[in-house]
């Protein structure tokens, strides 16, 4: 099974979630508000897309799951790959999908694949970015 799960501020990440997981037939895409870490499954990949808001900070969808998680959650096993948007004009670019994936990391979860992050100045569409990132994501799961 293969998730998508979006943390986002106005909606952008949420619209490169949908296209990713479009693309990739994910099983589900689903906002981070919505789930809990104990939802997440050591049975399916997780592929989470997540921007940054404030100076460096989560998204405001993906506060109270971080916050969860930083309560100490048992993760073991869980397979995870972050694609951050951001903005490289900011000191803290991405912080938000950096901070996730510390977090993701300190509670036992595996990273399957490099985190990738996006910058809105550069030439590349996010959700072209993000497909790319997710196949080759996916690609190195299966060769796992
Ligand atoms: C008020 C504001 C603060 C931002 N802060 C950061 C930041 O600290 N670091 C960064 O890389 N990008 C930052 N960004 C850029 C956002 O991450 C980027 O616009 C992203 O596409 C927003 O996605 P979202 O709509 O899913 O929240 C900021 C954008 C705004 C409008």
């Amino acid at each position: 099974m293969i998730l998508v799960l979006y943390g986002t501020e106005t909606g952008n990440a949420e619209m490169v979630a949908e296209d990713t997981g479009d693309a990739i037939d994910a099983s589900y895409i689903v906002n981070l508000s919505d789930i809990t870490p104990s939802d997440l499954d050591p049975g399916a990949l997780h592929l989470f897309v997540c921007s940054t808001y404030g100076e460096g900070e989560l998204p405001a969808s993906a506060k109270e799951f971080a916050a969860a998680l930083a309560q100490d959650q048992k993760l073991g096993g869980v397979p995870f790959a972050i694609f951050g948007l951001g903005d490289r004009s900011y000191e803290t670019f991405a912080g938000g999908a950096k901070s996730l994936r510390a977090l993701l990391l300190s509670c036992g979860a595996v990273e399957i694949a490099p985190i990738m992050l996006h910058d809105a100045n550069g030439p590349e569409l996010p959700e072209d970015a993000a497909i790319a990132w997710a196949q080759a994501a996916l690609a190195r799961a299966a060769a796992a």
